[in-house]
């Protein structure tokens, strides 16, 4: 059963119109769709409407009921012989939301009836064409019980309500805009409305709802923030108005993914949504900010123009993700959201990059789409669209877009027509730049400089090489913008500035004169090119860019060399070079021109995982053990520089401003290097910042700092934050997440534990996430040699495929990467593969990533 994007094929009948009615009822609830349907074309084939789980209980043509000869079902698929080109289709059926565990079609949550339709869950709610090529008119009319159900909300605009007999009522919704099936959305409920306006750029004001549990209410006022500042920045940036007279969205408590831009009515993960200084950290409100400007944007990048098929998925969410990141860049430092946007490219795109589950950012085929919903297509997507941005430079890049919108407005497009509309508006050729679409892995460049005294010159000889993936043993050079500038080591200046080359050839070289030295390169800067560059950069280079790079990016990626070196050549057998490490981190944290939300991320050593990513065979333990050492000797040696810091950095009265939240951050970092550096009193330090803070930030990270050691402290913080936050879900989330992420040597038992837990659950995605996902990323306590981690993860993901076979889909990746492994623990891992894919009634969910990460 596999689908491939070669074999697309344009839909047979299109269905300009459908009508909708819902009786809701979590037991029963009756679907009556009354679809227009034309023959697209000539041709005679049959009417063929997708249904999964669905039983027709009544099908009329044109206002008669077929009668069972009229009709068949082929795998869920209902089938109609239809004479004429245009026609009425009528069906009823009913369906059960509060036993709906996928989370998929129309599901209960809390007290609340909602959708989710993305990208095929539609047809578990009425028969229909589902695929995004289908675009209709909708007419949604619910009707629910009134006590129960106060609110009834669907896409586009409110067109009546009123009461109906037996407590209920009613209430009538119409999408003027023709739309995919997997926007379609509906929600029912006990809901309270934090209420707001925006007046759109040609003076039409919009009815703003953020919609929540009546007590979660004080939380909304971030993401309202968020949506309006989202409003503006759209038509700033890129002209695009909103197109309705209301904007909701809704938070649920149980939702597969982060959220859902269903066309005016965005349905969300409450952790998107809902936040104050008490509950949510400031890396929450960045993400609340980002989602909500994410399912925003994607008004226009998204529904108003859409995807053909789902093999074009990257072309909805690579730019989208790209809007977002702008967004969020603009709305804060740049610097720093972009280290944070290449910090989790790298952990999650560059790792599956580099595995079994490989493919491109178009992918060629699939057996299960949901699987898809990637960090290649959202995140590498995204970079995609950067790089297009820098070649074409901004005005280019704008025109690019507008023509895009303007082109296709009201469309369902490939991604052939978002790079066409780049040339065309910015006049350029991208012919060789598509292979970014087709080819997968991560392109490696390789910089050599060489400089001659005699002449003074530079050369850079450049080389790509892309490694083969699964099905693409062989690959074309790319073309790669090499970002890069030279360095005058003596004066600190740079040599003409910053250039752009195009590197398009597997080898290239490029002279520049005038040096009376020999210049530092640096290279990649901004993280221009989504590339691994190996460039064999001196130690005194890197600190030399570490210290005076104007590139913030480069200047963080010089420490981050620093510091791998360090840990690989001890790892490697060697001893613990900590003196440069340390010398740029006192540089980094004296130099008072640097904003300190920056001076945070240049000074944390780089993750255990990420440091796994740099070896051939990933030591774990080793790996561990040496940043650990690294951790506590920069502990040691600028003792007095983190206590200052950490006292510093202090505040009196909490405060989102952008200084505050830097001080927050950078208090953390000074308080793990206190602790790591086995101070006496560092436990109780850590102990009164988590006891005396007055927001979750600083609480947060105490209690983390805490968890990963083995003080008697320990226990007292986890007992009191459980204490003092038991029944907020979403803090509770935190409480199993930071456990499951503690570098502690009993964290296997401890998570084993947390599973039988009282408030654990796999019914809730966020739960099952908080302790398996994290846990699955903690390289250290996974990858215990025992294999118990594996033989946890895997029993989770049997037992999590029987309720939700998407949210168990994805914890599979992670056992996928036993090549990367020694033999004993690629053994294990591969075995639980294997126990995986035995399993009976697998879902094509976990069936697809377990068969492909053993292939
Ligand atoms: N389109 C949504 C977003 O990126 C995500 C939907 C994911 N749903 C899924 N079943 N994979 O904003
Ligand atoms: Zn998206």
């Amino acid at each position: 059963p596999v689908i491939r994007r070669e074999d697309y094929k344009a839909p047979l009948w299109q269905v300009p119109q459908i009508a909708l009615e819902f009786d809701l009822d979590p037991a029963a609830t009756l679907v009556k769709a009354r679809l227009t349907v034309t023959r697209a074309g000539s041709h005679d084939r049959p009417l063929r409407l997708d249904g999964d789980g669905l039983t027709p209980r009544a099908v009329s043509v044109d206002g008669k009921a077929l009668s069972a000869g009229d009709w068949r079902m082929d795998d869920g698929v209902l089938i109609i012989a239809l004479p004429g080109d245009d026609h009425v289709v009528e069906t009823e059926v009913e369906i059960v939301p509060a036993s709906n565990t996928q989370l998929m079609g129309l599901y209960a949550s809390g007290g609340l009836l909602c959708t989710q339709c993305e990208p095929e869950g539609f047809r578990r709610i009425t028969f229909f064409p589902d695929r995004p090529d289908v675009l209709s008119r909708y007419d949604v009319t619910m009707r629910a019980d009134k006590a129960a159900y106060p609110v009834l909300l669907a896409n586009g605009d409110p067109i009546e309500q009123g009461d109906l007999a037996d407590g209920r009522h009613r209430a009538r919704w119409v999408d003027p805009f023709p739309k995919p099936s997997y926007l379609f959305a509906m929600v029912a409920g006990n809901l309270a409305c934090n209420a707001d306006s925006f007046t759109t750029m040609s003076g039409r004001e919009v009815k703003l709802g953020i919609w929540v549990a009546e007590n979660d209410l004080p939380r909304t006022g971030h993401a309202m923030k968020a949506l309006k500042d989202s409003m503006a920045w759209d038509e700033r940036t890129y002209g695009r108005e909103y197109d309705l007279d209301v904007f909701n969205i809704v938070a649920v408590a149980d939702f597969n993914f982060g959220a859902m831009e269903n066309k005016g009515l965005n349905i969300f993960n409450s952790r998107y949504v809902l936040a104050d200084p008490e509950t949510a950290t400031d890396p929450d409100y960045d993400a609340i900010e980002s989602v909500v400007a994410h399912e925003y944007f994607h008004n226009w990048s998204g529904d108003r123009v859409t995807c053909r098929d789902w093999f074009q998925l990257s072309l909805k969410e690579g730019f989208t993700v790209y809007r977002d990141q702008s967004f969020s860049a603009d709305m804060g430092s740049p610097a720093v959201k972009r280290i944070e946007d290449v910090r989790v490219l790298r952990a999650a795109q560059f790792q599956e990059d580099a595995g079994p589950l490989a493919h491109p950012i178009r992918p060629e085929s699939y057996m299960e789409i949901s699987n898809f919903y990637t960090a290649t297509v959202y995140n590498k997507g995204a970079e995609v669209i950067r790089m297009m941005a820098l070649l074409l430079g901004p005005e280019r890049f704008r025109k690019g877009t507008d023509l895009y919108f303007a082109r296709h407005d009201g469309q369902a497009v490939t991604c052939e027509d978002f790079v066409k509309a780049m040339e065309d508006g910015g006049d350029i050729d991208l012919s060789q730049f598509r292979l970014w679409y087709s080819q997968a892995g991560t392109p490696r460049v390789t910089v050599r400089p060489s400089y001659d005294p005699e002449s003074g010159a530079l050369t850079l000889a450049m080389r790509q090489t892309i490694p083969a993936t699964p099905g693409q043993d062989v690959k074309q050079p790319m073309a790669i913008p090499v970002k890069f500038a030279l360095f005058d080591p003596a004066t600190g200046e740079k040599h003409d500035g910053e250039e752009v080359l195009l590197l398009t050839e597997a080898q290239m070289e490029t002279r520049r004169e005038g040096f009376a030295q020999a210049p530092v390169l640096s290279i990649n800067r901004g993280f221009a090119a989504p590339v691994i560059i190996e460039a064999e950069q001196s130690a005194q280079d890197l600190a030399f860019l570490a210290a005076h790079d104007d590139d913030p990016f480069s200047r963080y990626e010089a420490m981050q060399q620093l510091m791998i070196h360090a840990l690989l050549g001890s790892i490697a057998g060697g001893p613990l070079d900590s003196a440069a490490v340390i010398d740029s981190i006192r540089g980094t944290i004296a130099d008072a021109a640097l904003d300190r939300s920056f001076v945070a991320e240049a000074v944390r050593l780089p993750s255990e995982a990420y440091l796994g990513d740099q070896m051939q065979v990933v030591d774990p333990d080793a790996i561990h053990a040496a940043r650990d050492a690294l951790q506590r000797e920069i502990g040691v040696a600028l003792q007095k520089e983190w206590r200052a810091i950490h006292a510093e950095c202090a505040r009196n009265g909490f405060s989102l401003s952008a200084d505050a939240r830097a001080a927050r951050k950078l208090r953390g970092v000074a308080l793990n290097y206190i602790v790591a550096s086995d101070a006496e009193d560092g436990p109780a330090l850590a102990f009164d910042q988590f006891d005396r803070a007055d927001n979750m930030t600083e609480r947060q990270a105490a209690l983390a700092i805490l968890a990963s050691g083995a003080s008697g402290e320990r226990a007292q913080a986890l007992a009191a934050f459980y204490d003092r936050y038991a029944g907020n879900a979403l803090v509770v989330d935190k409480w199993f997440q930071t456990q499951a992420l503690s570098l502690h040597p009993d964290v296997v038992e401890m998570v084993e534990a947390l599973g039988q837990h009282p408030d654990f659950t796999l019914s809730n995605p966020n739960r099952a996430r908080a302790l398996y996902a994290a846990f699955a990323a903690n390289q250290w306590g996974f990858n215990s040699k025992d294999g118990k981690g594996y033989r946890m993860v895997a029993d989770a993901i049997i037992a999590l495929d029987k309720l939700n076979p998407q949210t168990a889909a994805r914890l599979v990746p992670p056992l996928g990467r036993w090549r990367r492994f020694d033999d004993e623990r690629g053994a294990m891992m591969k075995a639980e593969l294997e126990r995986i894919a035995a399993t009976p009634n697998l879902s094509k969910d976990v069936l697809e990533q377990a068969t492909k990460s053993l292939a």
